[in-house]
């Protein structure tokens, strides 16, 4: 393999940066020649594809964001839109690609296998962890401590006023920064979508609220509960109108900010993973690290199967909420 394309798409992460250097540096290492595609999918479309060397990816291990840019793109998703990107792929001379990116990202790449034999290897890159193939994601890690800083803060407001406060966390389809967080946190309560019984334990748990006397309370909730943060605000206020309740989404403060020290460090290593994969002839699957070793998984199972919740932890939250 002479020349491979690396790219980040969907959902930006702290750590895709370090895992563009990785992925950089460790093709030069090999004598590979790189470069990087703009934009994802879309900058395969409109040949928007830039040369890469060992300088071009200094200074960016510590940065968040990605400096190849991302997007979600919609005309990749037709056969019109893909011909188009599978035409620049032969015209730049790519042979293998490297994708960071999350469930949108290893199913674009599987068909553009399937269609054009291109070879891509996955890298997780998505906040939300809901990656099935690996333990955690890039990006989740940083996004956690993002949101357990914002959740220590408002602790404080809320312990000064007696109120209770239902703080909403990103995860579209999934709770796993929810719980993750929860837990860092120390909220009262967890309320995820992959839980239908939640809201039920959540009035429960105010019930003895009342009996324990307890004056402020933390409860997180997963953007992907059904109505979020808002909904389950109101019919907590509806039950309990003597509450002083307030909401808080945190939205896309979680994206961004340095990676943390363990983001850097998977990039860095699924990175390194990826590319050594490509060149050994891997393809139509990603990356991951599982029990702190590396794993392949074909993006059809990445993009079929559901990365259990750690359940572990609703039992810890019921039995510290006391
Ligand atoms: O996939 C990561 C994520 O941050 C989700 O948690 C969230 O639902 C979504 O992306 C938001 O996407 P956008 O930035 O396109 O609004």
């Amino acid at each position: 393999m002479q020349k491979i394309a690396v790219f980040t798409s969907g959902g930006d992460a702290p750590g895709m940066n370090a895992c563009i250097r990785a992925v950089v540096r460790t093709a030069i290492y090999h004598e590979v020649e790189v470069v990087g595609i703009m934009r994802g999918y879309e900058g395969m479309i409109n040949n928007d594809i830039i040369t890469l060397n060992s300088l071009s990816v200094a200074n960016i291990i510590q940065r968040g964001g990605t400096i190849l840019k991302s997007s979600r793109s919609e005309e990749f998703r037709t056969q019109e839109g893909r011909v188009k990107a599978f035409n620049n792929i032969q015209k730049n001379g790519i042979e293998g690609i490297v994708c960071i990116g999350g469930n949108g990202t290893y199913t674009g790449a599987g068909i553009f296998y399937e269609e054009f034999g291109i070879p891509s290897i996955g890298v997780p890159g998505t906040i939300d962890n809901d990656l099935f193939g690996t333990d955690n994601t890039i990006g989740y890690d940083t996004a956690l401590n993002t949101a357990m800083e914002a959740i220590d803060k408002i602790r404080d407001t809320a312990d000064s006023h007696n109120r209770v406060f239902l703080v909403e966390v990103m995860g579209r389809d999934s709770g796993f920064i929810a719980l993750a967080v929860g837990v860092a946190g120390g909220a009262e309560a967890i309320l995820v979508p992959e839980d239908q019984t939640d809201e039920a334990k959540l009035f429960d748990i105010f019930t003895q609220n009342k009996v324990r006397k307890k004056s402020f309370s933390i409860v997180v909730v997963a953007e992907g509960e059904h109505g979020g943060a808002m909904e389950a605000a109101a019919k907590l206020k509806a039950k309990f109108p003597e509450l002083d309740i307030r909401t808080t989404i945190l939205g896309h403060i979680q994206r961004g900010g340095s990676p943390s020290a363990r983001d850097r460090i998977l990039s860095t290593r699924l990175g390194v993973s990826a590319v050594e994969r490509l060149i050994a002839g891997g393809k139509n699957e990603c990356v991951g690290l599982i029990n702190n070793k590396v794993h392949f998984t074909s993006f059809k199972d990445a993009v079929e199967y559901r990365k259990p919740l750690p359940n572990y932890i609703y039992d810890m939250i019921e039995k510290l909420s006391v």
